[in-house]
């Protein structure tokens, strides 16, 4: 394209969050999958202290599972041409694929430097990517459009210092036991499940070490399904995938968390499509691409849900989900048809059709 006949994608990985790990490992899955006669991949890493450097795209430095972005030539980016120089060179690249995960990748303020520079990405703009990146404001935005969301409360930093007592209230309306989460986080950091009133302070104070804004919600009884969806081109509709189940053979800690999630993956089978009736799986689709809709989404998003006797409860949503060939998302399209090369170049397409602008 730009210089060439390939088109040329900026694989943006690492990250400042605590996800840095996994988003090399990604980085290293789709670098060895994209379609290389079609592509030519510009890697693009972003250190743990929040600086750019050129890459590597030797997929085994960086599929190791503890891989970091190490030292490099310097990147920045031309505001407005959106053109990268990575030392003395310049690059002119015609999509960026980020691959980063949590705050400073899938929370809207990259893609708002993208917008910011002119350049392309896949997925989420800026508001979408925020509004899930919030596990508040993404409960508000699908209770209003009709979806269904457990019981909450808001505790903000300032909430927390001069009306404890109001808010402790609420949080007694709720029913045990409680999730207390950090309201932008990820992967599980943060997370309390706590059993009694007694164990509330810390499980906030916990939770105010990843984000002062913290929510406090009822425990939904359920099994945890997922839903994978991919942005329609031109005017298709967008698609939902088969849905999918986490199913824990060692379920001792409780709940899915961070050491189960990327590192102790043994205990863990994934099951698509999940054991449910196909009625409640055409519901659950049919909720994840509303609940997709409603946010605005672009491109990919998992919608995940609890799933109890029928019910459905959304949980939350990820913009940049999982995305390894062993993660939930991809796993979800192959088992609906779709190889994850074909998934990397219908998201590079999707991207590639629209243009930088008010998103
Ligand atoms: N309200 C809840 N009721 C029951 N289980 C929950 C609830 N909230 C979270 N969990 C459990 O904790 C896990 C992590 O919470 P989640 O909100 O998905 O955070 P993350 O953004 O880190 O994935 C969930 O997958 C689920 O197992
Ligand atoms: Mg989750």
């Amino acid at each position: 394209m730009k210089n060439g006949s390939k088109i040329r994608v900026a694989i943006v990985y690492g990250g400042r969050s605590g996800e840095h790990s996994v988003s090399c490992m990604t980085a290293s899955s789709v670098m060895s999958s994209i379609d290389t006669e079609r592509y030519e991949i510009v890697p693009i890493g972003i250190r743990q202290d929040g600086t750019w450097v050129n890459g590597t795209t030797d997929t085994d430095v960086l599929g190791t599972g503890s891989a970091t972005v190490g030292p490099g030539e310097p990147v920045t980016i031309s505001y407005g041409t959106g053109t990268f120089h990575v030392g003395e060179e310049s690059l002119d690249v015609d999509v960026v694929f980020p691959l980063l995960h949590g705050p400073f990748g899938e929370d809207g303020t990259i893609q708002g430097l993208f917008e910011m520079a002119g350049l392309k990405y896949v997925g989420s703009g800026v508001f979408a990517s925020a509004a899930v990146m919030d596990k508040h404001y993404t409960k508000i935005v699908l209770r209003e459009a009709g979806l269904p969301v457990g019981p909450w409360v808001l505790v903000t930093a300032n909430g927390w210092r001069t009306r404890r007592d109001e808010l402790v209230q609420q949080i007694k309306a709720l029913k045990f036991p409680l999730f207390v989460k950090p309201s932008r986080a990820g992967s599980s950091l943060g997370i309390s499940r706590i059993e009694s009133l007694d164990e509330l302070d810390a499980a906030i104070a916990e939770a105010q070490k990843h984000d002062p804004k913290v929510i406090v919600e009822q425990g939904i009884t359920g099994r945890e399904v997922e839903c994978a969806i991919l942005g329609g081109t031109g005017t298709e509709s967008p698609k939902a995938s088969l849905p999918g189940e986490i199913v824990l053979d060692n379920p001792d800690s409780g709940f899915y968390d961070y050491e189960s999630k990327y590192v102790d993956t043994d205990g863990l089978v994934l099951s698509i499509p999940a054991a449910m009736p196909d009625d409640d799986q055409e519901k659950l689709r049919e909720m994840a691409l509303r609940a997709f809709e409603a946010i605005d989404c672009e491109g990919m998003a998992r919608v995940d849900f609890f799933y109890d006797d029928g019910e459905l409860v959304i949980n939350e949503i990820n913009t940049i989900p999982g995305f390894t060939p062993y993660s939930m998302y991809p796993l979800m399209w192959q088992k609906s048809g779709m190889t994850y090369s074909e998934l990397i170049d219908e998201l590079i397409g999707l991207a590639l059709e629209r243009n930088a602008g008010l998103r």
